[in-house]
């Protein structure tokens, strides 16, 4: 049966278009596609695979992101809003924009990055928190074929200004400050102490937000909103190539600092559209909102690009959940009336903890679909989360994905597959995953476990790491040869869902933010007293993973926890940013090695769990005796 339209509406639909995107893509995509507005068309509507690593999607085609977020809407749907902004103070009054209204706005922004000097291919870096110009800015870089790259404002000067360096971006666009609750955020002076080693950057827009007092340097500082203020609202769109880079976005692997991926216009476009449409299942009057920040994936694909290139509206939210207090989501969807939400499982496990009035005192009857993503959502917040906010009455779509997948990948459709609980369930139509055991060898049939692979393209994949392709391959493809590797482990239900069960590397998941050990280990090593260190992730109640440092100190270092961690805190937020601060740091004399010298990082993690029971074979260790002796140090 021929597909006549890329939205799904039933179950049995759902996997005839699984199976159609699996033995025609070419047909499949080329057809979800018509979604959208080209300026000329695809020679070819996929090329490449995971050997070659040349992957090319929509080759030929030429279109503009933002032409088919705002301009193909102004005539349908001009004056509906497109973006509600909702200050981090309750009391200020909140920012409404029409489509119209967006699109006048984005070509003001554009416009003044065109004066300031910025042309296609240009890399923009955004230091922000989440004010509107944040998603302005984002699509007025897209509308000028400017690569966009939003730091997230919890970075700390070095990473900032590591970022900057690995794109060589020319701008930077920063706010005074940034409201985070009751806390202000230095943006501006953060950016300056980047900047002293950043000498590709030729100018800074600085967006006043809370009045604090900031320098501005003579010549390359220039304040933004009187700029947008007086720039005219005409900029047609530029014409891009399907795979012109659209933005990098740095995300922590395994090793070394952190990776610059690369997200093209074409494919990218595609996947956050469909993926948006079919996933949430919105109707012309919704009001989605995602709490996500737009420094992360989530808030790319899905409070700016997939809500509107569905024409719908979307919230975007200053604040935290928990100022002025942790009623503060509830009293945003009651008092916008979202029908769709969409949160991480760390915030709903913080919310979970605290006075139940605070959600049961707010009128969430508009809520009819939940989301949750970032990482696992155990069942217990599951629960909480249908109980409490759905009331029993919404689909909760878990929906897992990546920085590099560009969308989500695997996920139950809202009112359309089953949910279950704590369970990703489904892959999307064009989502080939397969469990892979540690030899390399699939693992057929139901139930399985695994190591999650995919095995073919889907159109948002990331291309390549900026400026490092090898790695790019090395990264993702040389685990298991001519597959994607995700760096998660998964299991396979009878009925072929799948529950992600976590990372499998080196990476922890800490309130939903990536964090590599490697990283966090270079930083602590930086301490002039120590001479090595360990990092593992541990079950957190809140956070879901919590960071455990195991460090060895300098002969004659006599530290204690106590003495050391503020130390070790105030150069992981120099160096990274708060968001890396260990929780429990641990000094040791040494750590358990093999004989070939590598750390065995699975003792430490059991160390870091309690669960000392069956730390399994430590015949093959160097050094034995140290298990015991870290164990007592523990408490254990
Ligand atoms: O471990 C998985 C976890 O988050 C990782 C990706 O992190 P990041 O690139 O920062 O993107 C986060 C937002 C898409 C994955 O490798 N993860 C994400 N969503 C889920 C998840 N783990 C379990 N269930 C999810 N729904």
């Amino acid at each position: 049966m021929p597909i006549t339209s890329t939205r799904i509406k039933t179950k049995d639909e759902y996997f005839s278009h699984w199976q159609k995107a699996h033995e025609v893509p070419q047909d499949f995509w080329a057809k979800a596609a018509e979604n959208f507005q080209w300026m000329k068309p695809w020679s070819k509507v996929q090329s490449g695979d995971f050997n070659d690593l040349e992957i090319k999607w929509f080759e030929g085609a030429t279109l503009n992101i933002t032409a088919n977020c705002l301009d193909r809407h102004l005539e349908t749907r001009g004056n509906k809003t497109a973006v509600i902004w909702e200050s981090n103070d309750p009391n200020e009054a909140p920012i409404k924009y029409t489509y119209k209204e967006l699109h006048a706005e984005v070509c003001r922004f554009s416009n003044v990055l065109k004066d300031q000097g910025i042309k296609k291919g240009d890399r923009v870096c955004f230091y922000m928190s989440m004010v509107p110009e944040l998603l302005t800015g984002v699509l007025a870089c897209a509308r000028i074929g400017a690569v966009h790259s939003v730091v997230f404002g919890g970075f700390s000067a070095q990473a900032l200004a590591g970022r900057i360096q690995d794109c060589q971006a020319k701008m930077v666009i920063t706010c005074d400050e940034g409201f985070r609750g009751a806390k202000t955020i230095p943006l501006k002076s953060i950016t300056d102490e980047a900047l002293e080693s950043c000498d590709t950057v030729i100018s800074v827009l600085v967006r006043e937000r809370t009045g604090g007092k900031i320098t501005y340097k003579e010549g390359r500082d220039h304040s933004l909103l009187p700029l947008i203020k007086k720039a005219s609202n005409d900029c047609p769109p530029e014409e891009m190539q399907a795979e012109d880079p659209l933005f990098i976005l740095y995300t922590s692997g395994s090793t070394g600092k952190p990776k610059g991926l690369m997200h093209t216009t074409a494919g990218y476009m595609v996947w956050a559209g469909y993926t948006f449409e079919n996933v949430f299942q919105m109707e012309e009057n919704d009001t989605y909102w995602c709490t996500a920040d737009i420094g992360w994936i989530t808030g790319h694909s899905y409070i700016t690009y997939g809500p509107l290139l569905n024409g719908s509206t979307t919230v975007m939210f200053e604040g935290i959940p928990t100022y002025p207090d942790a009623g503060r989501f509830w009293d945003i969807v009651d008092k916008f009336q979202i029908t769709h939400f969409y949160t991480a499982p760390t915030a709903i496990r913080a919310l979970q903890a605290c006075d139940i009035n605070l959600v049961r005192k707010h009128d969430l009857s508009s809520l009819k679909v939940l989301g949750s993503v970032g990482e696992p959502i155990n069942e217990e917040a599951w629960e909480w989360y249908n109980t409490e906010v759905g009331k029993e009455r919404c689909p909760i779509v878990d929906t897992w994905w990546q920085t590099e997948t560009g969308g989500i990948m695997i996920t139950s459709l809202a009112g359309v597959t089953e949910s279950v609980p704590a369970h990703a369930t489904y892959p999307l139509p064009g989502v080939n995953p397969v469990l892979v055991d540690g030899e390399g060898k699939v693992v057929e049939g139901n139930p399985a476990d695994g190591n999650l692979c995919m095995e073919l393209p889907w159109p948002g994949m990331a291309r390549t790491i900026w400026g490092d392709h090898k790695r790019y391959k090395e990264t993702y493809f040389s685990t298991y040869p001519g597959k994607y590797f995700t760096g998660d482990g998964a299991r396979r239900d009878a009925q072929g869902r799948y529950r992600i069960t976590g990372r499998v590397d080196d990476v922890i998941n800490v309130s939903g933010h990536r964090i590599g050990t490697a990283e966090v280990e270079d930083a602590i090593n930086e301490h002039p007293a120590v001479v090595e260190s360990a990092v593992v992730g541990y079950p957190h109640d809140i956070k879901g993973q919590g960071i455990y440092a195991y460090v060895i100190l300098q002969p004659g270092q006599e530290m204690t926890a106590e003495e050391l961690t503020p130390q070790l805190n105030e150069l992981i937020n120099k160096i990274i940013g708060p968001i890396a601060k260990p929780d429990i740091v641990l000094p040791v004399s040494g750590l358990p090695k093999t004989r070939s010298g590598k750390i065995m990082r699975r003792i430490l993690r059991k160390i870091a769990a309690k669960d000392v029971e069956n730390l399994g074979d430590i015949s093959t260790l160097l050094n034995p005796e140290i298990v015991d002796e870290i164990k007592n140090g523990a408490g254990l």
